[in-house]
């Protein structure tokens, strides 16, 4: 049976896209049948218009003060029946209410490597802390933001001469690839949220070794190998 996913989303929609690009291609054994945004203005919107999905919004300024936004995008989103939710690039925080309605059930994507900044400006942050490696993540939604149990992640070099944008289009293109793929398990069932935890049901060998490893900044090609002197 095709599970029925709902997306969330505030922005741009290009992991939507990326999503539906799977879907279209075969590859994921189930059906965005629900966008829901916060913002009447999000283009990711438009992507959903053009896909023939039914789409709602919440919008968070006409809720503002009343304390009833909670309660309409629950609303929302139980109008999908969703088997499963995701988030992406949805810009608020969700009601811990919400969040335990549909646990196991609910996947964020997020442009770091967790637990390494959360919340937002991900990028400059990396930047700003030096750091050689940065991505991004797939995780299970609890209440605490950007910290639930982790699905996967998947890593991009920081390069000597990334500004803000360049290391952002890196990562993005590397989100494209995740989501899709992560949202195809759930779908099989090949990864579940039980007693807290992730757990991996692949039925077939996973690809794994050193050579798998990302090294950055990359040793210049005519170093010699270190690892072939060494015993393993
Ligand atoms: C992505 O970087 C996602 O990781 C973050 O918000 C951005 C949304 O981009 N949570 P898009 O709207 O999918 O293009």
């Amino acid at each position: 049976m095709l599970a029925r996913i709902t997306v969330l989303l505030s922005g741009r929609g290009s992991n939507l896209a990326a999503l539906l690009a799977a879907i279209d291609a075969g590859g994921i054994d189930g059906s965005v049948t629900h966008v829901v945004s916060n913002r009447p203005e999000a283009p990711g919107l438009r992507i959903a218009h053009a896909a023939g999905i039914a789409t709602a919004v919440v919008d968070q300024r006409a809720h503002a003060g009343a304390g009833t936004f909670d309660a309409a995008l629950g609303a929302a989103v139980s109008q999908g029946e969703p088997d499963l939710v995701v988030l992406a690039g949805f810009m608020r925080v969700l009601a811990e209410g919400f969040v335990s309605a549909h646990e196991g059930r609910l996947l964020n994507i997020h442009p770091s490597l967790l637990p390494l900044y959360p919340g937002l400006h991900t990028h400059r942050r990396a930047l700003a802390a030096g750091v050689r490696v940065h991505g991004c993540t797939v995780h299970f939604v609890t209440p605490e933001v950007d910290a639930g149990p982790i699905v996967a992640q998947g890593a991009v070099p920081v390069l000597p001469d990334d500004d803000e944008g360049r290391l952002a289009a890196r990562v993005l293109a590397v989100e494209h690839r995740l989501l899709p793929m992560t949202v195809g398990w759930f779908c099989r069932g090949d990864v579940a949220l039980e007693a807290g935890r992730v757990r991996f049901r692949f039925s077939g060998e996973t690809e794994t070794g050193p050579s798998m490893a990302l090294i950055s900044p990359a040793p210049p090609r005519t170093e010699a190998p270190l690892s072939r002197s060494i015993p393993r």
